[in-house]
Formats: structure tokens, C-alpha cells, sequence
């Protein structure tokens, strides 16, 4: 088997994706990488020579790449505001692009991407890990099961400890980079709610505000220092944090309701200063109801309540447990990156679709939109056919 020419954009921070699991059965090189970072770029090619013996070309420039290497992948994992310009720009030299979530920071960005993965007839993978973690995949087998009868109701809470963190103190907390935090953390559940209820949301309306983070000290403009976003459980209470980002205009409180084209009825809410970290799901079907207790990080329990009993009760009439896998975010990085590497071998297909992230970001840009003027609904544009049925794997 010839090994596969692999290139990394965004080295740093989730840019260790690319490299972190390769094993020699998987028979790739990581030959380059770009980062606008001098620094960062050094850091990156002494990791991979760590590894692989040798160490890749770095690239100020990822279009000098793009021309100097022959790729037959790209992992695009830099900041959401660059994935738009730079998947095209690496689909259409026709080679395959792993891209991180969210696909873009708006629709038009996200149909662009399409777009040009159709029309170059470049492989296109989307970094959506959730669907390969243990808790949800086993949500989604009780749900195809026929477990819980036909979905009619999907709600997630989703409480971010460490949004003081990660996502107030750099780009994420402003609308020019981010646009809203139902992209970057939001784009994830509501891929996830699509993808249990087999359809994709129609209509979406919201409220929401920013709540704490704008009350905060923060940094100068100028200020020299790097941003420090490693997870902290020392930074609380979140009243008593500083130093965070110069703009801060992106909520950390968010509620979207939205309806799908099957019908079914979901909510999604997204809490940033909450003193723990899990996503909780409950569906519930005309014969029942699941929901995890825990996610990826420590396992999940998912009970299934399938009698009526009447009352509360805690534990259900069946109860499961899943345990996170090995690797990254439960087991769901490594899982992810193989199926980028089978795409560009013409094997297997990805749990994630092209089509699915752009509903997803469609979904939480017009959430967005209507959190700010006041919980207007929007209707999310449907894809022309043939970008809808595109298998932009193969
Ligand atoms: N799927 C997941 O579980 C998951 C987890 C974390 C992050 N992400 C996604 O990964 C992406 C990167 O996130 P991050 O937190 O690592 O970001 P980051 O800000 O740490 O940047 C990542 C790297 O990109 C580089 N970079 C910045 N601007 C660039 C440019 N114009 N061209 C090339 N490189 C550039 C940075 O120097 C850094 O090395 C985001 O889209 C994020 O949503 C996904």
C-alpha cells in the first residue's frame, strides 16, 4: 500500500490531530505543515520528526504548500474563520480535506465549500468526533432499535466549566471570528440532534444573552503576552476571573428551538459558566424516553424509561453504560482520522457528512441571528439536490 502524503493546517492546539495516532499499518507520512506561527511551525516538525524520524517541511504560507507538496490529504484544523478560505483553496487543487468544525463561520461560507468539493471532485471530511463517541453512538443504536417508538422530541443542555477558559479570553469570544458559540461548542449538538432524529431543522428561533463574561477584566489591546486557554478548575468563581479577550461580543448563554423536516422538535441550551462539563441529551419517542448522565470524558450511563410507572424516577426501566475508548475525546479522534484515511484510500464512510455540517452551521447561524433581533424564527435554506446527495467522500 502506498502511503498517503499528508499535510497539516493549523499546527498547533487541535493541530495534533493529524499526527497523534498514526501507527506504521497506517502507512502515512505527515510530509508538511502550515501555521502562520514561526514558533508554532518548529514545535510542529520537532513533534512529527519525534515520530516519524524525519521532520516535515513548515510553511509560513499554507498556498505555498498546497504548490510545493504533492498532497493527497490536508487536515484543516486552524481557527474557524480561516476554514472557509483555505478548504477551498485546497479542494479546488483537487486534493481531499479533513476540515474541523465548524465547517464555516457562516452558510454561504459552508455552501461554498460544497461547492467547490463538488466541483473539483475533491474528497471532503468533516471533523464532527461526536459521532464516533461511545454515548452517543449507543443513543443512536437505542434510537434506530425502535427502542423509544418515533422520535418526536430531542433536548440537549450543554454546560461548558471551562468556557472562562477556552472560549473568553482569544477569537472565540468575538462575532468577527466566531460569529456565535452555537458554531464552535453548538454545531456539535445540533449535528448530533440531526443525526439521532434522521432529519435536518427547518426552521430555528432563539434566545439568549450575554450574561457574565462582558462584566470581566480584560486584556489590553496591546498586550504582549500569549493567551493562556488551558482548562483551569482553579478559575472559579467565574465572577472573580480576569484577562480575558479585548472584544467580547458572542453570548455564553443560548437557547434555539427548532423544528426539523420530519417533524420532530428540539432545543438545544448552552451554558459557558457552569462549575462542571457534560452534555445531556433526552429523546423521547411515542414508547419512550433515553438520557445520558455523562458523556465522552468519564463514560456515560444512558437509561431508558419504557414503562409508565408514574412518579420520578431516577434510574429507568434499562440502563446502559458506555466507556470512552482510547485516544482523544473519548476514542472519537483516532476513529475520526481513519475514516479520513479511508476516504482518500476510496474505503469506508465516514459517520460525518459534508451536508450534515452544513445544516448544522446553517441551523446555528440563523440561531444566532435570531437571538439578536429579539427570537425572530428563520427558515434554514434547503441544498439544490445535487449538492444534497453528493457522496463527497468517494
Ligand atoms: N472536533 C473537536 O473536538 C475540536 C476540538 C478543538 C478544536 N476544534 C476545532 O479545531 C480548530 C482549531 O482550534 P484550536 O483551538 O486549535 O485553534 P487555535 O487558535 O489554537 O489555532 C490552531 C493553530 O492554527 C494556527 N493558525 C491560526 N491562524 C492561522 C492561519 N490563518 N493559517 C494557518 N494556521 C493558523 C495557530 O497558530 C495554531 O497553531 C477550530 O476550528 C476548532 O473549532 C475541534
Amino acid at each position: 500500500m502506498k502511503a498517503l502524503r499528508i499535510g497539516i493546517i493549523g499546527t498547533g492546539g487541535r493541530g495534533v490531530l493529524g499526527d497523534s495516532y498514526l501507527t506504521p499499518e497506517d502507512q502515512v507520512k505527515i510530509v508538511a505543515g502550515a501555521d502562520i506561527s514561526a514558533q508554532q511551525l518548529e514545535r510542529f516538525q520537532a513533534r512529527v520528526k519525534a515520530k516519524q524520524g524525519d521532520p516535515p517541511n513548515g510553511y509560513l504560507d499554507y498556498r505555498e504548500m498546497i504548490a510545493k507538496e504533492q498532497l493527497d490529504g490536508v487536515f484543516v484544523t486552524s481557527p474557524d474563520f480561516c476554514h472557509e478560505e483555505q478548504a477551498v483553496f485546497v479542494l479546488e487543487h483537487g486534493i481531499g480535506v479533513y476540515l474541523e468544525k465548524p465547517i464555516a463561520i457562516s452558510m454561504a461560507g459552508a455552501d461554498r465549500i460544497l461547492e467547490a468539493a463538488y466541483k473539483h471532485r475533491s474528497k471532503l471530511v468533516l471533523g464532527h468526533n461526536m459521532r464516533y463517541m461511545s454515548f452517543v453512538l449507543k443513543m443512536k443504536a437505542l434510537v434506530d432499535s425502535g427502542a423509544i417508538g418515533e422520535v418526536k422530541a430531542i433536548w440537549c443542555r450543554h454546560f461548558i466549566g471551562y468556557g472562562g477558559d477556552a472560549y473568553f479570553r482569544d477569537w472565540h469570544a468575538d462575532r468577527r471570528y466566531a460569529n456565535s458559540l452555537l458554531l464552535q461548542k453548538g454545531a456539535h449538538d445540533i449535528d448530533v440532534i440531526h443525526w439521532l432524529a434522521g432529519s435536518f431543522t427547518k426552521r430555528v428561533n432563539g434566545l439568549g444573552t450575554l450574561a457574565v463574561y462582558d462584566q470581566l477584566p480584560r486584556r489590553s489591546q496591546d498586550a504582549q503576552t500569549p493567551v493562556d486557554v488551558t482548562f483551569n478548575v482553579n478559575h472559579w468563581p467565574p465572577m472573580e476571573q480576569k484577562d480575558f479577550n479585548p472584544v467580547i461580543d458572542v453570548e455564553d448563554l443560548s437557547m434555539i428551538n427548532m423544528q426539523l423536516a420530519n417533524g420532530v422538535q428540539a432545543s438545544y441550551m448552552q451554558c459557558h459558566f457552569t462549575p462542571d462539563d457534560c452534555r445531556n441529551y433526552t429523546i423521547i419517542g411515542t414508547r419512550g424516553r433515553i438520557e445520558n448522565y455523562g458523556d465522552h470524558q468519564e463514560g456515560a450511563t444512558i437509561e431508558l424509561w419504557d414503562d409508565r410507572k408514574g412518579g420520578f424516577r431516577l434510574h429507568g426501566d434499562a440502563t446502559f453504560r458506555t466507556s470512552p475508548g482510547q485516544g482523544g475525546h473519548g476514542g472519537s479522534d483516532p476513529a475520526i482520522v481513519r475514516s479520513f484515511f479511508a476516504a482518500l484510500r476510496g474505503q469506508g464512510t465516514p459517520n460525518s457528512t459534508p451536508q450534515a455540517a452544513r445544516y448544522s452551521v446553517a441551523t446555528g447561524c440563523l440561531g444566532a441571528d435570531s437571538i439578536r433581533s429579539g427570537g425572530l424564527p428563520f427558515a434554514v435554506p434547503a441544498l439544490p439536490d445535487y449538492l444534497e446527495n453528493h457522496p463527497f467522500h468517494k
